[in-house]
């Protein structure tokens, strides 16, 4: 019985992976597989030098290897069409303030990655909260992944957002998997897992958040002489962030803390942790700063098709509300 069922799941979840590529044995795809090479088009787009390092195949092999993995998937241009139709599927998922979401085109979109930083207790925590339930409240299939290295997601303050947008908070948390990374190798690896979430349970993740994405390699590689190393490592998690927001048109929420740069006397002199390497990857930034009174100011500096601009808002219990 067992047997039967295992083999039926055999048939629905086979795709081409990178066992079926010329060359590549048991050995090698397992080489392949525990250095990050886990589908085709990590290969189809990996340089020769790398590949031959990591799993010690001839140079001739490893080319073969590449052309094979280019020619099994459509890989170039598309037309504008196309690009548009997928455009279409992008969800914008409500942060609940009017203003907020007009400075970002209608809400946090799906299939990109959305970068806050800011100073301690600029809202970026809070958030990721409300964009949790909003995401459940507009769907009631959806499932929302978070992604904890600090320690702050607190379920009572789901329960209170859920009550705020009228769905059942219980239902709600029942909707939002969460995970605590321990370090930055276990939050990569829980960005992974992800993708089994969807590929093997079936849910239906539309949000994914990274709360925060580097306090872990801040705290791990200190000095100037690990530098080159940390921002090789946070490289490849905000690849495997954005493929993950790119393959399964997930929102990808990530927050950044600020560090002071005491040499800069102009302007705010804070700068994003991860720098470019983060700065790059993420397709809307948007800087975070305590106004007056209470209220946070959001600033967008970084969007593809939208023009910068400022909102304000407040969070309070039943979620973030507008402010003049
Ligand atoms: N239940 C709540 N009701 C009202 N305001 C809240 C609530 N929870 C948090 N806040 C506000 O959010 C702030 C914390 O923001 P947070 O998202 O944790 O900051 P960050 O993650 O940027 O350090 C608090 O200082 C408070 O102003
Ligand atoms: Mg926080």
């Amino acid at each position: 019985m067992t047997e039967q069922i295992e083999q039926v799941v055999e048939v629905k979840v086979r795709k081409p992976s990178v066992q079926d590529l010329p060359g590549v044995g048991a050995a090698t795809a397992e080489k392949l597989e525990s250095a990050g090479y886990r589908d085709l088009l990590s290969v189809a787009v990996a340089t020769l030098g790398e590949l031959c390092e990591t799993t010690g195949v001839s140079e001739s092999v490893a080319r073969k290897m590449v052309n094979a993995a280019r020619d099994s998937m459509k890989m170039g241009f598309e037309t504008g069409i196309e690009v548009l139709k997928k455009r279409e599927l992008v969800q914008k998922i409500s942060t609940g303030s009017e203003g907020f979401n007009t400075l970002m085109g209608g809400g946090f979109e799906t299939g990109a990655i959305t970068e806050c930083f800011g100073e301690f207790g600029s809202g970026k925590t809070q958030i990721g909260h409300i964009l949790a339930v909003n995401v459940l409240a507009s769907n009631p299939d959806a499932y929302a992944v978070y992604i904890d290295t600090e320690n702050t997601f607190r379920p009572e303050r789901i329960r209170q957002l859920a009550e705020g947008v009228g769905i059942n908070p219980e239902d709600a948390l029942s909707r939002i998997m969460v995970a605590r990374a321990h370090n930055s190798d276990h939050q990569m690896l829980l960005t992974e897992k992800v993708d089994s979430l969807i590929t093997e349970q079936g849910k239906n993740v539309r949000l994914v958040v990274v709360d925060s994405l580097t306090s872990h390699f801040r705290a791990e590689y200190i000095g100037r002489g690990t530098l080159a190393e940390r921002q090789q490592k946070l490289n490849r998690h905000m690849h495997a962030l954005a493929k993950v927001a790119s393959s399964h048109n997930i929102c990808v929420y990530v927050t950044n803390q600020v560090m002071a740069k005491p040499d800069q006397f102009f302007g705010d002199p804070t700068a994003s942790i991860g720098g470019h390497i983060v700065a790059h990857a993420s397709t809307f930034r948007i800087y975070l700063r305590k106004g007056r009174k209470g209220s946070r100011v959001a600033k967008l500096i970084d969007a593809p098709a939208l023009p910068d601009g400022e909102c304000c808002f407040e969070v309070q219990g039943q979620g973030l509300v507008d402010r003049g």
